[in-house]
């Protein structure tokens, strides 16, 4: 039951994979005419020397033995030209494929962002984009084209057979394709089946183990655990190597029982030969033929025998892959709502749970208007990220109201709200280009004047500028070189440069020491005159530029009186 269900969704991941080939089928199509022409060519090789001895042995044979010869020769160049061709469409095929698909699941996770990234799904997804679009051009540069081919040249061989030679003969061919283009592959995948998903789970648990290795080799070496991973690691690559073994042990047995159907086919089809002309009812040069043509067809059925082990896999890429294309958004965006210009922000009775029945915030009324910092505090995990992502629509709130000058957040355009609103997150990502580059992000047409501002007020331009290159120093070369409070700075330069009303800053100080947080806090504070800031922090010093603090305490909010920071 269960295989059959397996089956039944690799046929329609298939059809839904080969849908997205949209206009190149046409290529496609060109490819299979090619690959069929190509196959049918180089048979033809063999079955001139097959007409030949035909010739000799007194068959009707209306070609000359130079034409013969000749046509052997035109076959078999032209059978170069035709592969190349087709391997040429192909490859475009695929190559332009995975360039759209790429595309598509950029345009669809950026349709699920932020809240697909924030989930625990993170680490298939990088997975899904660097290895399962890798492994969907086996499909479509190595198995469609292959399958059609198959199917055209076994029926056209089969054909050829039965007219020239004899129906007898066709009949032993279409036998001989079914069972090894089709009973064959469906034994072997089943046989191969479980040793398949085997390998492949100790295949992606090692390499997630390892690279995870990698990653944390620091905290591995400064915890002198090194003798310990180093035995993990070659236990589980002992245990891989062993699955590697039993998988590639059933996949040579495979190959194997392919073959003898191949010659046990070929066995068959000489045998019937010899039995009709013994029997006088087909001409020994018609049996050459026939059989000289059916020995060189199984090619292309044999290339589908060897496909079932790639293609568990590729399905399952596959699988992925369009599940991603067609996953909803937990939170979509919103085009035909009001635009704004950001005066206030207004939370009532806000509650809101990353699961269904575990509240992270309940309850929670605070407010923020233009002029002013306001401060959240709260225990580690107490929610206040949880809080600032929501004011900028990262899920949707389960109760309560987010109203942006009066109108809630529901009814905003998601455009309008990010113009509005920007957030320095707890970790500042900065990319593999320039410093320059990096904070263009926030807005790609800054001036150099602009840029420098931006930086004073987060008091990183005296960094910026002692740096070999200045502005124009790659960041991401420096990557880890970048010390975290420098990262964060720059984090904060962006915000600055957006231009924002509301600037919702989480933890911006938590790797700066004090003589920088005094600076960065004394920009923030000329800052409010035309600005809002929501202010997340543990730090008691930084909360003394707040005009109103709020503490976020098992889910719930209240303001700290001023009598209380003191
Ligand atoms: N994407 C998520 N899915 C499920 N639970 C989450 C997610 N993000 C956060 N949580 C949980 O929600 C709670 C609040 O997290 P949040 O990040 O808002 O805390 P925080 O107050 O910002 O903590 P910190 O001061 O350590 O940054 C925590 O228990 C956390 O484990
Ligand atoms: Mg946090």
């Amino acid at each position: 039951m269960k295989e059959k269900k397996s089956r039944i969704s690799g046929f329609r991941i298939s059809s839904r994979l080969i849908v997205l080939l949209g206009s190149l089928s046409y290529v496609m199509v060109f490819a299979v005419i090619n690959g069929s022409f190509g196959f049918l060519c180089s048979m033809g090789v063999t079955l001139m020397g097959a007409v030949g001895v035909a010739k000799a042995l007194g068959e009707p044979i209306a070609l000359s033995y130079g034409w013969i010869a000749g046509l052997a020769v035109g076959l078999g160049v032209l059978r170069g030209a035709l592969r190349f061709v087709e391997q040429y469409c192909n490859h475009y095929i695929a190559f332009r494929l995975l360039a759209v698909l790429r595309d598509k699941i950029f345009a669809a996770l950026r349709r699920l962002c932020p809240a697909k990234l924030e989930s625990k799904q993170k680490g298939s997804i990088i997975a899904m984009l660097t290895s399962d679009i890798e492994t969907l051009e086996v499909f479509y540069a190595h198995t469609i084209s292959p399958v059609c081919i198959a199917v055209l040249v076994s029926a056209a061989v089969a054909l050829f057979v039965g007219l020239v030679a004899s129906p007898y003969m066709a009949l032993v061919a279409i036998v001989g394709f079914i069972a090894v283009g089709i009973v064959s592959p469906l034994i072997s995948s089943k046989l191969m089946r479980e040793a398949g998903v085997r390998y492949r789970a100790c295949f992606s648990s090692f390499n997630a183990y390892f690279l995870d290795s990698i990653k944390g080799i620091r905290d591995i070496v400064l915890n002198n655990a090194g003798e310990q991973r180093k035995k993990e690691v070659a236990a589980r690559s002992d245990e891989l190597l062993s699955h590697t073994h039993q998988l590639k042990y059933k996949i040579a047995g495979a190959t194997a029982v392919t073959e003898f159907a191949v010659s046990l086919m070929t066995l068959v089809a000489t045998a019937t030969a010899v039995a009709l002309v013994a029997a006088g009812r087909m001409s020994a040069g018609k049996a050459v033929i026939g059989v000289v043509a059916i020995f060189g067809s199984f090619g292309p059925v044999i290339a589908i025998s060897a496909l079932p082990g790639n293609l568990t896999q590729t399905f399952a890429s596959g699988d992925r892959v369009l599940k991603l294309l067609k996953e909803e958004p937990v939170v979509s965006e919103i085009r035909d709502g009001e635009k704004f210009d950001f005066d206030s922000v207004e939370v009532k009775d806000l509650s809101f749970g990353y699961e269904k029945d575990r509240k992270v915030l309940e309850d929670i009324c605070m407010y923020a208007k233009r002029g002013e910092i306001v401060g959240i505090v709260g225990e580690s995990g107490c929610g206040k990220s949880t809080l600032l992502k929501l004011l900028l629509r990262f899920w949707s709130k389960d109760g309560g109201e987010i109203d942006y000058n009066g109108t809630d957040i529901e009814r905003i355009n998601s455009d309008s709200l990010l113009d509005n609103v920007t957030m320095v997150s707890q970790t500042t990502y900065l990319f593999d280009e320039s410093i320059e580059e990096n904070l263009r992000v926030a807005k790609e047409n800054a001036t150099a004047q602009e840029l420098a501002d931006a930086c004073r007020q987060a008091s990183v331009h005296e960094f910026v500028i002692s740096l070999p290159d200045g502005y124009a120093t790659a960041a991401g070369a420096l990557g880890d070189n970048l010390s975290a409070g420098e990262k964060q700075r720059i984090g904060l330069a962006r915000a600055f440069l957006r231009g924002s009303g509301l600037i919702l800053l989480d933890e911006p100080t938590s790797n700066v020491d004090s003589i920088n947080e005094g600076m960065i806090l004394r920009s923030l504070a000329e800052h409010k005159k035309e600005k809002a800031i929501i202010l997340v922090s543990h730090r008691e010093s930084t909360m003394s530029v707040a005009d109103r603090v709020y503490r976020i305490e098992k889910g719930r909010i209240r303001e700290v009186k001023k009598s209380e920071r003191e």
